[in-house]
């Protein structure tokens, strides 16, 4: 919910999984609650209820400066913009993200002109069923290394083996805490100047 504090530091949370209440979602909840003690305003978007076509490799961006795909990623870039801390969450799908997550990600290409990468601070929650933390290895690595590329910092990559069924992730108190203290430290972070 939108606020009237001045100053406020806004947080947009990216549910990458088409679960509602599921592990993603919940992850993404928490950390957008700890944002929220900090008095952050912020609003959470769930990609599998929007159209967002993958990239077309049309290169239309390149004399554009914008992506001329016209569908939901002009409205997520929008929202992007006008929030200095993106929570972004994903399930791990084949040892990669959703694919709903993956078309996302690859539209970065045609919106990097309109997007301002390079001042946002970035939250990762990744949740999978292997209890081997190590199978998140090529979803954290993908965001990590594409978001190092486009200049964003990541502040804090979760990884939550373990977990299979919608909110099985509510059982692991320590991650969830672990997710509402790096909405915490990322909105004082950002006030700080950090
Ligand atoms: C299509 C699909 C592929 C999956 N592939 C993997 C996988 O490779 N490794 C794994 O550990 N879990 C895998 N899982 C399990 C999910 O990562 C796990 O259930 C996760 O908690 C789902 O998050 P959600 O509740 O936010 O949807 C897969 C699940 C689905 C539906």
């Amino acid at each position: 919910m939108p606020s009237n504090k001045t100053n406020s530091v806004r947080v947009l949370g990216i549910v990458g999984s088409p679960r509602k209440r599921g592990n993603t979602d919940i992850l993404v909840d928490e950390v957008l609650a700890g944002a929220r003690e900090e008095g952050a305003d912020f609003e959470k978007i769930y990609l599998s209820k929007l159209s967002i076509a993958p990239c077309r490799a049309c290169e239309g961006c390149k004399k554009a400066g914008k992506c001329v795909n016209d569908d939901d990623m002009q409205l997520v870039a929008e929202k992007m913009n006008q929030s200095a801390i993106w929570v972004l969450g994903t399930p791990v799908y084949f040892w990669g993200p959703s694919g709903w997550f993956k078309a996302f990600m690859d539209r970065w290409y045609g919106v990097r002109k309109q997007v301002n990468f390079e001042d946002r601070s970035v939250i990762v929650v990744v949740p999978l069923e292997d209890t081997n933390a190590a199978t998140a290895r090529h979803t954290v690595g993908m965001i990590k290394d594409a978001l190092d590329y486009l200049k964003s910092k990541i502040l804090t990559s979760l990884v939550v083996p373990g977990v299979l069924n919608r909110g099985d992730v509510n059982s692991h108190e320590q991650k969830l805490a672990q997710a509402r203290q790096a909405g915490r430290d990322a909105v004082a972070n950002h006030r700080r100047g950090a």
